[in-house]
Protein backbone atom coordinates (compact mmCIF):
# COMPACT_ATOMS: atom_id res chain seq x y z
CA UNK A 1 0.00 0.00 0.00
CA UNK A 2 1.63 3.32 -0.99
CA UNK A 3 0.30 6.56 0.55
CA UNK A 4 1.08 10.12 -1.77
CA UNK A 5 0.56 12.87 1.32
CA UNK A 6 0.08 15.71 -1.57
CA UNK A 7 0.43 18.89 0.43
CA UNK A 8 3.54 17.77 2.79
CA UNK A 9 3.27 20.99 5.24
CA UNK A 10 3.04 20.78 8.77
CA UNK A 11 -0.32 18.46 9.09
CA UNK A 12 0.61 16.19 6.08
CA UNK A 13 4.26 15.70 7.35
CA UNK A 14 2.69 14.96 10.32
CA UNK A 15 0.48 12.36 9.22
CA UNK A 16 2.59 10.84 6.81
CA UNK A 17 5.29 10.27 9.95
CA UNK A 18 2.69 8.45 11.53
CA UNK A 19 1.80 6.39 8.61
CA UNK A 20 5.59 5.71 8.12
CA UNK A 21 6.44 4.77 11.68
CA UNK A 22 3.61 2.05 11.44
CA UNK A 23 5.30 0.71 8.40
CA UNK A 24 3.35 1.97 5.42
CA UNK A 25 5.14 3.48 2.46
CA UNK A 26 4.72 6.95 2.07
CA UNK A 27 5.65 9.78 -0.24
CA UNK A 28 5.66 13.38 0.57
CA UNK A 29 5.04 15.65 -2.01
CA UNK A 30 5.16 19.53 -1.30
CA UNK A 31 7.22 22.33 -1.91
CA UNK A 32 10.76 23.60 -1.67
CA UNK A 33 12.43 24.07 1.36
CA UNK A 34 10.57 22.03 3.22
CA UNK A 35 10.66 19.46 0.98
CA UNK A 36 13.89 19.76 -0.08
CA UNK A 37 15.54 19.55 3.66
CA UNK A 38 13.27 16.70 4.27
CA UNK A 39 14.96 15.01 1.44
CA UNK A 40 18.23 16.43 2.56
CA UNK A 41 18.25 15.21 6.11
CA UNK A 42 14.87 13.48 6.57
CA UNK A 43 11.67 14.01 8.70
CA UNK A 44 12.24 16.10 12.28
CA UNK A 45 8.95 15.40 14.20
CA UNK A 46 9.37 17.05 18.12
CA UNK A 47 6.95 17.84 20.63
CA UNK A 48 4.68 14.82 21.58
CA UNK A 49 7.54 12.47 19.77
CA UNK A 50 10.73 13.27 19.01
CA UNK A 51 11.79 11.23 15.77
CA UNK A 52 13.77 11.67 12.89
CA UNK A 53 12.13 9.87 9.64
CA UNK A 54 13.73 9.00 6.35
CA UNK A 55 10.79 9.20 4.02
CA UNK A 56 11.06 9.32 0.33
CA UNK A 57 9.71 13.11 -1.31
CA UNK A 58 8.68 14.21 -4.30
CA UNK A 59 8.08 18.10 -5.68
CA UNK A 60 5.05 16.91 -8.04
CA UNK A 61 2.45 13.55 -7.82
CA UNK A 62 3.33 10.18 -8.60
CA UNK A 63 1.60 6.95 -8.87
CA UNK A 64 -0.28 5.79 -5.33
CA UNK A 65 -2.63 3.29 -3.85
CA UNK A 66 -4.51 6.22 -1.60
CA UNK A 67 -3.51 9.77 -2.12
CA UNK A 68 -4.35 12.13 1.16
CA UNK A 69 -4.57 15.51 0.23
CA UNK A 70 -3.31 18.78 2.88
CA UNK A 71 -3.04 21.34 0.62
CA UNK A 72 -4.05 24.59 2.04
CA UNK A 73 -7.81 25.49 0.28
CA UNK A 74 -6.63 27.81 -2.27
CA UNK A 75 -4.47 25.33 -3.96
CA UNK A 76 -7.12 22.34 -4.34
CA UNK A 77 -8.09 23.04 -7.97
CA UNK A 78 -4.64 23.17 -9.07
CA UNK A 79 -3.64 19.79 -6.96
CA UNK A 80 -6.79 18.12 -8.39
CA UNK A 81 -5.61 19.27 -12.00
CA UNK A 82 -1.95 17.98 -11.09
CA UNK A 83 -4.16 14.50 -10.08
CA UNK A 84 -5.92 14.04 -12.79
CA UNK A 85 -3.49 11.55 -14.47
CA UNK A 86 -3.98 8.83 -11.89
CA UNK A 87 -6.92 6.98 -10.28
CA UNK A 88 -5.91 6.11 -6.78
CA UNK A 89 -9.36 8.16 -4.41
CA UNK A 90 -8.39 11.18 -2.79
CA UNK A 91 -8.96 11.87 0.68
CA UNK A 92 -9.11 15.30 2.02
CA UNK A 93 -8.55 16.33 5.14
CA UNK A 94 -8.47 20.42 4.51
CA UNK A 95 -9.59 23.05 6.22
CA UNK A 96 -12.68 24.77 5.19
CA UNK A 97 -16.02 24.04 2.96
CA UNK A 98 -15.97 23.16 -1.05
CA UNK A 99 -13.16 21.33 -1.12
CA UNK A 100 -14.49 18.10 -1.75
CA UNK A 101 -16.76 19.64 -4.46
CA UNK A 102 -13.92 21.19 -5.92
CA UNK A 103 -12.03 18.09 -6.09
CA UNK A 104 -15.24 16.15 -7.49
CA UNK A 105 -15.99 18.54 -10.14
CA UNK A 106 -11.88 18.19 -11.83
CA UNK A 107 -12.28 14.27 -10.89
CA UNK A 108 -15.01 13.09 -11.06
CA UNK A 109 -17.53 11.91 -7.57
CA UNK A 110 -15.81 8.18 -7.37
CA UNK A 111 -12.23 9.36 -6.16
CA UNK A 112 -13.21 11.51 -3.57
CA UNK A 113 -13.46 10.90 0.19
CA UNK A 114 -14.23 13.61 2.57
CA UNK A 115 -12.60 14.14 5.69
CA UNK A 116 -11.59 16.71 8.39
CA UNK A 117 -8.74 16.25 11.28
CA UNK A 118 -8.26 18.07 14.76
CA UNK A 119 -4.50 16.79 14.70
CA UNK A 120 -2.44 19.29 15.69
CA UNK A 121 1.13 20.45 14.13
CA UNK A 122 3.27 23.78 13.48
CA UNK A 123 5.72 24.03 11.14
CA UNK A 124 9.21 24.87 13.36
CA UNK A 125 11.70 25.25 10.29
CA UNK A 126 12.18 23.90 6.78
CA UNK A 127 12.46 19.36 6.86
CA UNK A 128 11.25 20.44 11.31
CA UNK A 129 7.26 19.95 12.50
CA UNK A 130 6.24 19.85 16.06
CA UNK A 131 3.09 18.08 16.91
CA UNK A 132 1.28 19.73 18.96
CA UNK A 133 -2.04 18.21 19.63
CA UNK A 134 -3.23 14.23 19.05
CA UNK A 135 -6.82 14.90 17.56
CA UNK A 136 -9.16 12.79 15.51
CA UNK A 137 -9.48 11.90 11.82
CA UNK A 138 -12.94 11.46 10.47
CA UNK A 139 -13.72 10.33 6.97
CA UNK A 140 -16.87 9.68 4.76
CA UNK A 141 -17.97 8.81 1.19
CA UNK A 142 -19.72 11.42 -0.11
CA UNK A 143 -23.43 9.47 -0.38
CA UNK A 144 -22.84 8.52 2.98
CA UNK A 145 -22.05 4.58 2.36
CA UNK A 146 -19.90 2.21 4.32
CA UNK A 147 -17.87 1.17 1.64
CA UNK A 148 -15.01 -1.38 1.91
CA UNK A 149 -12.31 1.09 0.73
CA UNK A 150 -13.47 4.35 3.59
CA UNK A 151 -13.10 0.53 6.24
CA UNK A 152 -9.68 0.16 4.83
CA UNK A 153 -8.76 3.92 4.94
CA UNK A 154 -10.15 3.21 8.45
CA UNK A 155 -7.97 0.30 9.58
CA UNK A 156 -4.69 2.19 8.03
CA UNK A 157 -5.19 5.10 10.61
CA UNK A 158 -5.82 2.49 12.73
CA UNK A 159 -3.05 0.65 12.45
CA UNK A 160 -0.85 4.17 12.48
CA UNK A 161 -2.42 4.69 16.21
CA UNK A 162 -4.66 7.57 15.06
CA UNK A 163 -7.84 8.00 16.54
CA UNK A 164 -9.96 7.50 13.76
CA UNK A 165 -13.93 7.67 13.09
CA UNK A 166 -16.31 6.82 10.02
CA UNK A 167 -19.13 9.13 9.55
CA UNK A 168 -22.58 8.86 7.58
CA UNK A 169 -22.92 12.41 7.24
CA UNK A 170 -19.21 14.11 6.51
CA UNK A 171 -20.73 16.88 5.07
CA UNK A 172 -22.35 17.88 8.64
CA UNK A 173 -18.81 16.82 9.66
CA UNK A 174 -16.88 19.42 7.52
CA UNK A 175 -19.55 22.30 8.33
CA UNK A 176 -19.08 21.58 12.04
CA UNK A 177 -15.37 21.99 11.77
CA UNK A 178 -16.14 25.35 9.30
CA UNK A 179 -18.17 26.67 12.35
CA UNK A 180 -15.20 25.56 15.00
CA UNK A 181 -12.54 27.66 12.20
CA UNK A 182 -14.93 30.52 11.17
CA UNK A 183 -15.24 31.85 14.93
CA UNK A 184 -11.25 30.20 16.25
CA UNK A 185 -9.30 31.40 13.37
CA UNK A 186 -10.40 35.10 11.95
CA UNK A 187 -10.89 36.49 16.11
CA UNK A 188 -7.26 34.85 16.90
CA UNK A 189 -5.50 36.24 13.88
CA UNK A 190 -7.17 39.65 14.28
CA UNK A 191 -6.83 40.18 18.31
CA UNK A 192 -3.48 38.67 17.74
CA UNK A 193 -4.02 36.12 20.53
CA UNK A 194 -3.78 32.33 21.31
CA UNK A 195 -7.09 30.27 20.95
CA UNK A 196 -7.92 30.57 24.88
CA UNK A 197 -7.82 34.47 25.29
CA UNK A 198 -11.01 34.09 23.15
CA UNK A 199 -12.90 33.01 26.25
CA UNK A 200 -11.15 35.14 28.53
CA UNK A 201 -11.88 38.48 27.06
CA UNK A 202 -15.81 39.14 27.50
CA UNK A 203 -16.24 41.34 24.03
CA UNK A 204 -14.19 38.31 21.83
CA UNK A 205 -16.29 35.62 23.78
CA UNK A 206 -19.74 37.20 22.98
CA UNK A 207 -18.17 37.50 19.35
CA UNK A 208 -17.39 34.28 18.85
CA UNK A 209 -20.64 33.14 20.19
CA UNK A 210 -22.37 35.17 17.84
CA UNK A 211 -20.34 34.15 14.54
CA UNK A 212 -20.93 30.56 15.15
CA UNK A 213 -24.70 30.78 15.91
CA UNK A 214 -24.64 32.73 12.81
CA UNK A 215 -22.28 30.22 10.79
CA UNK A 216 -25.04 27.64 12.64
CA UNK A 217 -28.07 29.34 10.96
CA UNK A 218 -26.76 29.10 7.44
CA UNK A 219 -25.79 25.26 8.05
CA UNK A 220 -29.57 24.59 9.02
CA UNK A 221 -30.95 26.54 6.42
CA UNK A 222 -29.24 24.41 3.87
CA UNK A 223 -30.10 21.31 5.63
CA UNK A 224 -26.98 20.44 7.70
CA UNK A 225 -28.59 18.46 10.94
CA UNK A 226 -25.92 18.99 13.56
CA UNK A 227 -24.99 15.75 15.72
CA UNK A 228 -24.27 18.26 18.45
CA UNK A 229 -24.09 22.10 19.37
CA UNK A 230 -21.19 23.13 16.81
CA UNK A 231 -20.97 26.56 18.86
CA UNK A 232 -20.52 24.39 21.92
CA UNK A 233 -17.94 22.57 20.30
CA UNK A 234 -16.10 25.66 19.47
CA UNK A 235 -15.98 26.82 23.24
CA UNK A 236 -14.61 23.35 24.03
CA UNK A 237 -12.57 23.26 21.13
CA UNK A 238 -11.18 26.88 21.93
CA UNK A 239 -10.46 25.90 25.88
CA UNK A 240 -8.67 22.42 24.74
CA UNK A 241 -6.08 23.95 22.62
CA UNK A 242 -5.94 27.69 24.51
CA UNK A 243 -2.23 27.33 24.25
CA UNK A 244 -2.40 27.26 20.16
CA UNK A 245 -1.52 29.99 17.70
CA UNK A 246 -4.42 28.93 15.12
CA UNK A 247 -3.35 28.10 11.81
CA UNK A 248 -4.96 31.55 10.70
CA UNK A 249 -2.82 33.70 13.42
CA UNK A 250 0.11 31.57 12.12
CA UNK A 251 -0.24 32.58 8.44
CA UNK A 252 -1.18 36.63 8.90
CA UNK A 253 2.26 36.55 11.18
CA UNK A 254 4.49 34.28 8.56
CA UNK A 255 3.07 36.45 5.81
CA UNK A 256 1.01 34.10 4.13
CA UNK A 257 -2.53 34.16 2.63
CA UNK A 258 -4.68 32.44 4.74
CA UNK A 259 -7.78 30.23 4.17
CA UNK A 260 -10.35 32.64 5.21
CA UNK A 261 -12.06 32.25 1.39
CA UNK A 262 -13.08 29.26 2.38
CA UNK A 263 -14.16 29.26 5.72
CA UNK A 264 -16.29 32.54 6.65
CA UNK A 265 -16.06 33.22 2.90
CA UNK A 266 -17.26 30.36 2.01
CA UNK A 267 -20.15 30.75 4.61
CA UNK A 268 -20.90 34.32 3.46
CA UNK A 269 -21.15 32.73 -0.23
CA UNK A 270 -23.60 29.90 1.08
CA UNK A 271 -25.78 32.20 2.83
CA UNK A 272 -25.78 34.53 -0.31
CA UNK A 273 -26.83 31.57 -2.54
CA UNK A 274 -30.01 31.18 -0.31
CA UNK A 275 -30.77 34.44 0.01
CA UNK A 276 -30.06 34.86 3.61
CA UNK A 277 -27.21 37.18 4.99
CA UNK A 278 -24.16 36.72 7.28
CA UNK A 279 -22.85 39.72 8.38
CA UNK A 280 -20.85 39.01 11.00
CA UNK A 281 -19.02 36.09 9.10
CA UNK A 282 -18.43 39.12 6.24
CA UNK A 283 -16.72 41.78 8.67
CA UNK A 284 -14.29 38.65 10.27
CA UNK A 285 -13.79 38.19 6.09
CA UNK A 286 -12.89 41.54 5.33
CA UNK A 287 -10.79 42.45 8.00
CA UNK A 288 -8.84 39.26 7.75
CA UNK A 289 -8.58 40.39 4.30
CA UNK A 290 -6.98 43.91 5.72
CA UNK A 291 -4.41 41.39 7.44
CA UNK A 292 -3.91 39.56 4.06
CA UNK A 293 -2.89 43.12 2.49
CA UNK A 294 -5.80 42.89 0.10
CA UNK A 295 -6.92 46.25 1.50
CA UNK A 296 -8.82 47.70 -1.85
CA UNK A 297 -5.63 50.63 -2.12
CA UNK A 298 -5.33 50.64 -5.57
O1 LIG B 1 -6.95 25.93 12.27
C1 LIG B 1 -6.64 25.72 13.45
O2 LIG B 1 -5.78 26.35 14.06
C2 LIG B 1 -7.34 24.58 14.17
O3 LIG B 1 -8.27 23.99 13.29
C3 LIG B 1 -8.02 24.93 15.49
C4 LIG B 1 -8.95 23.81 15.88
C5 LIG B 1 -8.78 26.23 15.42
C6 LIG B 1 -7.04 24.95 16.63
O4 LIG B 1 -6.07 25.95 16.57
Amino acid sequence: MKIMIMGAGALGSLIGGLLHLSGFEVILVGRPPHISEIERRGLKISGKMNVTLKIPTSLTPVESDLTILTVKSYDTRSAAKALREFDSPVLSLQNGIGNEETLMEELGGERVIGGVTSYGALRVEPGHVKYTGEGEIVIGEMNGKITERIMMISEIFTRAKMNVRISEDIKMEIWKKAIVNCGINPLTAIAGVKNGVLLEISSLRKLLREVCEEAKRIAEALGITFDEDPVERTFEVAKRTSENFSSMLQDVLNGRRTEIDAINGEIVRTAHSIGAQAPINEALYRLVKVLEGENGRT
